[in-house]
């Protein structure tokens, strides 16, 4: 199939008598791909067992006709009225005891035996009726699962069965989460509960475990369709519509039995267009497998019209290049038309409620046009990165943890921070980044590693980065790293724990930064060829050197004239360690370091609003020059050749670009 190129579209929104018009506005938008049918089980199967496809026949055939075929989105986020009816109990229940609303989507216990088990009879009857359907070229299950914690029955018996199976005995339970605090110490499984909110007061190791455990029902509620849709065929992928930063859920076990990852891209959404975010969103959509993936939603209207303002135009074409500029290998833009009823009746899709088209519909279809002539230089290409930043899901969620209660040792309120900060930093540079799992991923052909505060520690993680430093690598950590161990118990060694021999330090004493209070810190000359001065924010603590040398002192604060940031050379390679959290700049000159050094390498000069990357393939590279806002932007080609890939002319001076535009170059070796 040529790239992947489409539309979510919903034919049961609309009457029949209008499919064949929309098929071929498709057609003529130059679509070859729709999603179908994720929200549609009470159509599928308004009563129990009382299966209907001939719509959807009906509806694939058509499309098929104009040359579009499809991916089949398991309808089970929405179950159907007679379900809910016949067993509420399917409903999550809250952590205040309050049951889901009946009449919406997402409200199910991924736990219930009852749901489980009438979801894989749907998916098994779609399955059988498309498994040999030509047009059907994938599935997608569900739709864009969430954390959400159920608290019934079914969930605490689960829950209880999960620790006992990982920790073998009550003993070992209450040894290593230290249940002992407070009297906790448990001597019968089923004296267990989850823990409800609020958890600031509770133990932190089960309040991690219960973070864990939700996570893995969910997967397992997908696995569950993976398991039925892969014994009746192996043609067609398997994939799900991920969130990029949403962070309630392990992603990498997620993603790990699907054929890829999909990500739901909505760049408008909360109007504020942070642009570090939004490409990291991409970057670790890409990394949780190693593989290209594809956009399932892309936003091509307003999102409730305040929320996600509408695209201004040449946004959507943009976005469509960033995408397939960090990795994606298909575009699926949300949604055809915009639905006159429901819910989203202000989710705007490429058509207005009236389904006229109009400028947007022309500017996917002009896209389509040029996609035709650059994709065929993208075949097995991928995005490979020199730098990699460190993942790891529990590690969030116990920091989410901390967040409340420590309250100021944190800022934004979002465990992303540290991480935003290092990548905030390489975006700005242009410099492309892995996400990175330490604990299955070995990192050793990466150029630099960052591990924002990887507060937790195992024997895995701590082999992996000290093999990796010792072998040449350069290693950069932030406050906390190896501060507790995998239960989210505080280590009993001196910090920064097992790593203190690679970092070639100690740390002495730390302190919270209340508020707006800030610290300064300068870095040396010597490591650094600049040297400047930054601000660390929330969290100081005081590094006494070893064997590393001072890369930073605090300028002020009660460390004043201290060592705030050390480096150390630690086998072939360099730990460098941060103790307080430095804003942006300060990785920023890091960045600016180890390029000088020739340890990584910018895509492109970096200007303001100006995205850079590179697609690489084994004889050539496609470097996408991407400018986000409403000026001309004008970047030196520093003595590079490139050939512009829509114009087919040589670009080796400068390389412009007009508003919202986009350069798609052959570099020329
Ligand atoms: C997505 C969701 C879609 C639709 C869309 C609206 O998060 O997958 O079903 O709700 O948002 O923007």
């Amino acid at each position: 199939m040529s790239f992947p190129y489409g539309v979510d579209y919903y034919p049961e929104h609309w009457p029949e008598k209008r499919w064949l018009k929309d098929a071929e506005l498709m057609n003529k938008a130059g679509f070859n791909i729709v999603r179908l049918a994720e929200f549609a089980w009470s159509k599928l199967e308004p009563r129990r067992g009382e299966y209907h496809f001939d719509w959807l026949d009906k509806a694939i055939e058509m499309l098929s006709a104009k040359g579009i075929k499809a991916v089949l989105g398991t309808p089970t986020a929405a179950p159907p009225p007679w379900i809910v009816k016949s067993h509420p109990d399917v409903l999550r229940i809250d952590g205040y005891g309050r049951r889901a609303a009946e009449a919406t989507r997402k409200n199910y216990c991924p736990n219930n035996p009852v749901y489980i088990e009438f979801s894989k009879r749907i998916v098994e009857a779609m399955v059988l009726q498309y498994k040999s359907n030509p047009n059907i070229v994938g599935w997608q299950i569900d739709n864009e699962f969430m954390g959400d914690p159920c608290y019934c029955n079914n969930c605490i018996e689960a829950y209880r069965k999960w620790l006992k199976a990982k920790y073998g005995s009550l003993e070992r339970l209450n040894e290593e989460c230290g249940l002992i605090f407070w009297g906790q110490q448990y001597s019968d499984w089923d004296e267990i509960f989850p823990p409800r909110p609020p958890l600031t007061m509770q133990n932190p190791s089960l309040n991690l475990e219960w973070r864990r455990f939700t996570s893995d029902s969910w997967v397992k509620y997908q696995q569950e369709q993976v398991d039925v849709i892969r014994k009746h065929t192996s043609r067609q992928f398997i994939t799900h519509n991920f969130m990029g930063m949403y962070k309630e859920l392990d992603y990498f076990k997620l993603a790990e039995n699907l054929d890829h990852v999909s990500f739901d891209y909505y760049p408008k959404w909360g109007a504020q267009m942070d642009l570090a975010p939004l490409a990291m969103c991409h970057d670790i959509m890409r990394s949780l497998k190693k593989r290209p993936y594809w956009i399932m939603e892309l936003q091509s209207g307003a999102v409730v019209t305040s929320q996600a303002p509408i695209p201004l135009p040449g946004q959507i074409r943009l976005w469509t290049y960033q995408s397939i500029a960090r990795g994606a290998d298909g575009i699926v833009y949300f949604r055809w038309r915009t639905c006159r009823f429901g819910a989203e009746e202000y989710w705007h899709g490429i058509l207005d409620h009236d389904g006229v088209p109009r400028r947007r519909y022309a500017e996917v279809k002009k896209t389509s046009e040029e996609l035709r002539r650059i994709t065929p230089y993208l075949e097995r290409s991928i995005v490979k990165p020199q730098v990699a930043i460190t993942l790891v899901y529990d590690n969030i969620w116990a920091w989410d943890m901390e967040v409340p209660r420590g309250d100021k040792n944190y800022y934004g309120e979002s465990s992303w921070g540290p991480t935003l900060d290092c990548y905030g930093a390489l975006y700005s540079r242009n410099v492309m980044v892995d996400f990175v799992e330490p604990t299955f991923e070995n990192v050793e052909h990466y150029k630099a590693v960052f591990v924002p505060s990887l507060m937790l520690m195992d024997k895995r993680v701590e082999k992996n980065l000290r093999s990796y430093v010792e072998k040449g690598g350069i290693l950069i950590a932030t406050p906390r790293t190896g501060a507790k161990n995998w239960n989210n118990v505080i280590i009993e060694d001196t910090l920064p724990g097992c790593l203190s021999d690679v970092f070639g330090i100690e740390i002495e004493e730390y302190t919270g930064l209340p508020g707006s209070e800030r610290v300064n810190l300068e870095t040396v000359g010597t490591e650094l060829t600049v040297q400047n001065v930054h601000a660390g924010r929330n969290w100081a603590e005081h590094l006494v050197l070893k064997d590393a040398n001072a890369l930073a002192y605090y300028q002020t604060g009660s460390y004043k004239s201290k060592a705030c940031a050390s480096m150390n050379k630690f086998g072939k390679g360099v730990a460098v360690y941060v103790g307080t959290f430095a804003e942006k700049s300060f990785y920023e000159d890091l960045v600016d370091w180890l390029t000088k050094k020739g340890s990584i390498k910018p895509v492109l000069p970096c200007a303001e609003g100006f995205e850079a990357t590179e697609r690489i393939n084994s004889d050539s590279s496609v470097v996408f020059a991407l400018n986000h806002t409403q000026n001309s932007i004008s970047v030196k080609c520093s003595g590079e050749k490139f050939k512009d890939l829509s114009t087919g002319k040589e670009v080796n001076e400068r390389i412009n670009l007009a508003s919202f535009g986009v350069k798609v170059l052959l570099r020329q070796k």
